[in-house]
């Protein structure tokens, strides 16, 4: 089955209008070129509606980087899925390990907040992946079965085919020590086992690689026939590099 190739790019705290703007104007060029592929952005929340604005006809889609399960309530400082919606995003990134490492997030949590992004019609992008003493251990299959099973259980089959999943080995973000082809592919590979296993029609979901990827190391990437897209962090912010990426040659 063919599915079409997804290319992220997540700011994470990074964009003030000023440096934005070029920026987003440098992806738009670049998406343009390969109609056959999906372009994504993820800017901090305060940039979502200016993005919205400046992408509004391009075809690249809006993302944020976290929501809450909630959609309303005494939560300071969240934001919930209605509200991602209401500023123009259709992606929503879940579960990212800096969320997980940083501010407590649990398996459970990511459950509950895939399921809420789905409720909205958001496309949530449900990252996993190892930490470095976890795959030296030889454990790197076990715990990327476990976080996919508490984020993805329980959805019927239409709401896993909406489902985007990231495979980001905690190792390899903001390293520079990007896995290689055949470490990615094996575990994509398992990844989509997992899913069919869950009861999702596992040949439709695309599984995105994320880690160090860079435009040097983009084309090998995605040569391997289960991994369909990036999940781009610091190289995302380099208008070349991303564009780069994003037209990536195979
Ligand atoms: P990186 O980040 O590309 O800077 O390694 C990837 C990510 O965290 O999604």
């Amino acid at each position: 089955m063919k599915r079409r190739p997804l290319l992220a790019g997540n700011w994470k705290m990074h964009g003030l209008r000023a440096s934005a703007g070029p920026l987003l104007d440098a992806i738009r060029s670049a998406a343009r070129e390969v109609p056959d592929r999906e372009v994504v952005v993820a800017p901090p929340f305060t940039l979502l509606e200016f993005a919205g604005r400046q992408l509004l006809g391009s075809g690249v889609a809006l993302a944020a980087q976290d929501l809450f399960w909630e959609d309303e309530g005494a939560f300071t400082g969240e934001v919930s899925a209605p509200m991602l919606r209401e500023a123009g995003c259709t992606y929503v990134i879940v579960g990212h390990s800096e969320r997980r490492r940083y501010f407590g997030e649990t398996d459970e949590w990511v459950g509950r907040k895939v399921e809420a992004a789905l409720r909205h019609g958001l496309v949530p992008i449900v990252c996993v992946g190892e930490r470095l003493e976890e795959r030296e251990a030889g454990r790197t299959l076990d715990v990327v079965g476990r976080q996919l099973r508490a984020a993805l259980q329980g959805l019927d089959r239409d709401a896993l085919a909406r489902t985007v999943v990231a495979y980001e080995p905690v190792w390899a973000i903001g390293t520079g020590r990007v896995a290689t082809p055949a470490q990615a592919q094996e575990v994509h590979a398992f990844v989509r086992k997992t899913l069919s296993e869950l009861g999702g029609l596992a040949e439709a979901i695309r599984i995105l690689y994320g880690g160090s990827v860079k435009a040097d190391n983009i084309d090998g990437l995605m040569r391997e026939p289960d991994i369909d897209g990036v999940l781009v962090g610091g190289a995302s912010l380099k208008a070349d590099e991303f564009a780069r990426i994003v037209r990536y040659r195979v």
